[in-house]
């Protein structure tokens, strides 16, 4: 025991207390979320930087274990390559084409890749993607439980819905490219710097999609539900504008002289596919790395990678107490020691098969040698630039 304890010092950082491993130092804060609070630190063995997460209460209530046993289950870590920014941060960037293509490509293979393991995030937000210098991205968690519905809250937080989909705020039936739509935000807000659409509630969040977008078919309302579809039947009813208005040229950074693809008019023409209110008329992930704007990185190894070991939902069905996820996610821990002391053993042997479901996956390309990341690289890092 006092052996073990050895191993561990204790460091104020920012507010936070962290016992850690002596291995960790230099701790120093980097962002906070939903769950908890986030800091850099040097890995002295590995030798590299590692971003380290300390989940805030854990256990103060039944939601938060599960949630704390869902995040440790499903991404196997608390301590990752440390990035150098979210991407709320990169957003406000003036970013060219070759980089805002160069992301959106990048988040659309993670997006393809958690689809191959059976996760249809439907949440994805720009605090919950990293970025590095480089442009190489990941996403940093796996969405809504499969059971959490339209009203599942985390209790004392405001959770961010501006990037919601019509299909989740509506309570309707969903399918993979629901998260296209997240993407569509993303984009139109790197283009415009501002939030595509920010209700403050699920009934303004509808007013401002289709204050722009306009009213949907009368089709689309037949597959709503009795009472949303009488509430959404009787909003008033909006054309909407031409995507021309919504992202006029001025918006836009100068045509890419390499790559034909990277243009307004290609920015433009993917938005309209993206930001779609009807998931049937909606692009779909596949589509969408075909497209103009976004195939110019296409790399077939990347997009089509190994599909992860299968997420097993029914973690999202169960139900515990607080006593009882302690105990899960302390197996879970002791388990994980033990299969990293096997892949310790076997070097790389072990690891393919038992890589955690997507514990890499979720993040697209690391392999900053590939020409992709080269050609963006090779004018500095990503810049933060005002001029907008
Ligand atoms: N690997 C990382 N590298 C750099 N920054 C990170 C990393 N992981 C998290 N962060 C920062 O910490 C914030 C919160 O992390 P996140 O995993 O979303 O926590 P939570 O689950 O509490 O929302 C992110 O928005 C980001 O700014
Ligand atoms: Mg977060």
């Amino acid at each position: 025991m006092s052996q073990q304890a050895n191993q561990f010092h204790t460091v104020e950082v920012g507010d936070s207390t962290f016992t850690i491993l002596k291995r960790y130092e230099n701790l120093r804060p980097i962002g906070s979320g939903a769950q908890g609070f986030v800091c850099a630190a040097y890995d002295s063995i590995t030798e590299q930087n590692v971003a380290i997460k300390k989940l805030s209460r854990p256990f103060q209530n039944v939601t938060h274990a599960k949630r704390a046993y869902r995040e440790f289950v499903l991404m196997k870590y608390l301590v990752m390559e440390l990035m150098d920014a979210n991407l709320c941060q990169v957003i406000q960037m003036d970013l060219d084409h070759e980089r805002m293509s160069y992301l959106l490509y990048q988040m659309l293979c993670g997006i393809k890749h958690l689809h191959s393991a059976g996760i249809i995030h439907r949440d994805l937000k720009p605090s919950n993607i990293v970025v590095k210098a480089d442009c190489t991205l990941k996403i940093l968690d796996f969405g809504l439980a499969r059971t959490a519905g339209t009203s599942f809250m985390m209790t004392p937080y405001v959770v961010t819905r501006y990037y919601r989909a019509p299909e989740v705020i509506l309570g309707m039936g969903y399918k993979e490219n629901v998260d296209i739509w997240s993407v569509g935000c993303i984009m139109g807000e790197m283009i415009r710097g501002n939030v595509m659409f920010p209700g403050t509630d699920h009934i303004d969040q509808w007013n401002k999609i289709i204050e722009q977008l306009g009213t949907p078919s009368r089709e689309f309302m037949q597959r709503l539900q009795p009472t949303v579809r009488n509430y959404v039947e009787n909003r008033p009813r909006y054309n909407g504008y031409p995507f021309e208005k919504l992202f006029p040229d001025v918006l836009f950074p100068s045509d890419s002289r390499e790559h034909s693809g990277l243009k307004a008019s290609m920015a433009r023409d993917l938005l309209c596919r993206m930001l779609v209110i009807d998931p049937e008329r909606r692009i779909s992930v596949d589509d969408a790395l075909m497209h103009p704007y976004i195939n110019v990185w296409y790399d077939q190894e990347e997009v089509n990678g190994p599909p992860p070991a299968q997420y097993d939902h029914s973690v999202d069905e169960r139900e515990h107490s607080v006593e009882q996820w302690k105990e899960l996610i302390y197996k879970e821990v002791i388990a994980y020691e033990s299969l990293e002391q096997q892949q310790h053993n076997h070097v790389g042997n072990a690891m393919h098969n038992h890589s955690p479901a997507c514990s890499s996956s979720a993040s697209t390309s690391n392999d900053t040698s590939s020409g992709t990341t080269d050609s963006i690289t090779n004018d500095s890092s990503v810049q933060p630039n005002h001029h907008r």
